[in-house]
């Protein structure tokens, strides 16, 4: 693959933008493929301002559009790592099944993320709880109005360095007004709409000083799916419980990531429906309870509380407990090569 010249002049003077908003400290170079005529072309590495996508794509208009999220590490180890990328690859292929955008050979992913996290190696943070932020998705190009899948379509990966997050608790909001997505609808896979669909419902967690929702079974308004962008675990009584997975909300690879370390710890682990209304009886007998949310952006967040959208406090617990500290440490220690990887989960970069 050629690279032009320009290209490694740009990565070599590259300031990080000082924006340290998960997400808003994006690289300017990114690494594409582009389908057409029935097939995926080989990478190429470009500027992102020469990948002009029009208003009136099937992307824009009708949100045939996918994408990823995954993290490249590089703290206590030489040669930078990428967690589960094969786990990625394959999601990303389940949402493009879903979307109706061709399949990406998983090699081609896996070629990508690795290439764009070499061409950044040295932006990779060091400093632990740091990462580098890989975005790959794929858009429909179409320039057409045409109510018909796109022939054209955009593979592209995005980066953005992350700091670590506030090791602080959590307060969420029971979201008992919207619904994020629908049994045999889009919410078991990761497409644009499904989260442009929840911006309304986050303004009002916010409002009530909630980082994020708690989103609702879509058929009975009781059984706990998952948040905005993270899954949902609990633990009591000697057990984690998270929701059983079904068709309206994402499998998370951190969640089947915390099912394996806690199985792993010889801890028992329920995957069935949770009642919202029986877990805050719970919680207002006074039992013990930890609660946590598990995703690619910040790990493990504790929960401190639940909270109705009047304000009504349901306080789980004011101090992280053993478990979410004990599997959060666990996870970052796997991520930043200070424990053994025994689930070969970290794949080096070349
Ligand atoms: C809706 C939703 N749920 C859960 C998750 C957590 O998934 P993962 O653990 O793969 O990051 C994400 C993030 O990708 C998400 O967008």
């Amino acid at each position: 693959m050629i690279i032009r010249q320009q290209i490694y002049d740009e990565l070599k003077t590259l300031k990080v933008p000082a924006d340290k908003t998960f997400g808003k400290a994006l690289l300017p170079v990114i690494v594409r493929s582009i389908y057409q005529a029935g097939a995926w072309s080989e990478l190429e590495v470009v500027f992102d301002c020469e990948n002009q996508i029009s208003g009136a794509s099937v992307a824009v208009q009708y949100a045939q559009s996918i994408f990823e999220g995954m993290k490249a590490y590089k703290v206590n180890q030489d040669i930078p790592q990428i967690f589960r990328p094969l786990d990625h690859a394959k999601r990303f292929n389940d949402s493009a099944k879903r979307m109706c955008i061709p399949a990406l050979p998983e090699e081609l992913f896996l070629q990508a993320v690795n290439l764009i996290s070499k061409l950044y190696e040295n932006h990779i943070p060091s400093q632990t709880g740091c990462a580098l932020y890989l975005r790959p998705s794929a858009y429909a190009t179409d320039y057409s109005l045409a109510i018909t899948p796109s022939e054209k379509y955009c593979f592209s990966v995005h980066v953005a360095p992350t700091l670590p997050f506030a090791n602080e608790m959590i307060s969420v909001l029971i979201e008992r007004q919207n619904k994020r997505s629908a049994l045999g609808g889009t919410g078991n896979v990761k497409t644009a709409g499904n989260y442009a669909a929840g911006f309304g419902a986050l303004r009002r967690a916010q409002q009530v000083g909630c980082a994020t929702n708690l989103w609702l079974d879509p058929v009975y308004n009781k059984f706990i799916e998952e948040f905005s962008l993270m899954n949902f675990f609990i633990y009591y009584e000697g057990i984690l419980h998270t929701p059983k997975l079904q068709s309206s909300f994402l499998p998370g690879v951190v969640r089947r990531s915390i099912i394996s370390l806690t199985k792993d710890m010889g801890i028992k682990v329920s995957e069935q429906q949770i009642d919202i209304d029986k877990l805050i009886k719970i919680i207002q007998s006074g039992e013990q309870i930890e609660a946590f949310s598990t995703g690619t952006a910040a790990a493990v967040t504790p929960i401190k509380s639940f909270k109705e959208v009047d304000g009504t406090e349901y306080i789980i617990s004011q101090e992280i407990g053993r478990i979410s500290k004990l599997l959060k440490t666990q996870l970052n220690d796997i991520h930043e090569a200070k424990a053994e990887d025994r689930f070969n989960w970290m794949q080096n970069i070349y």
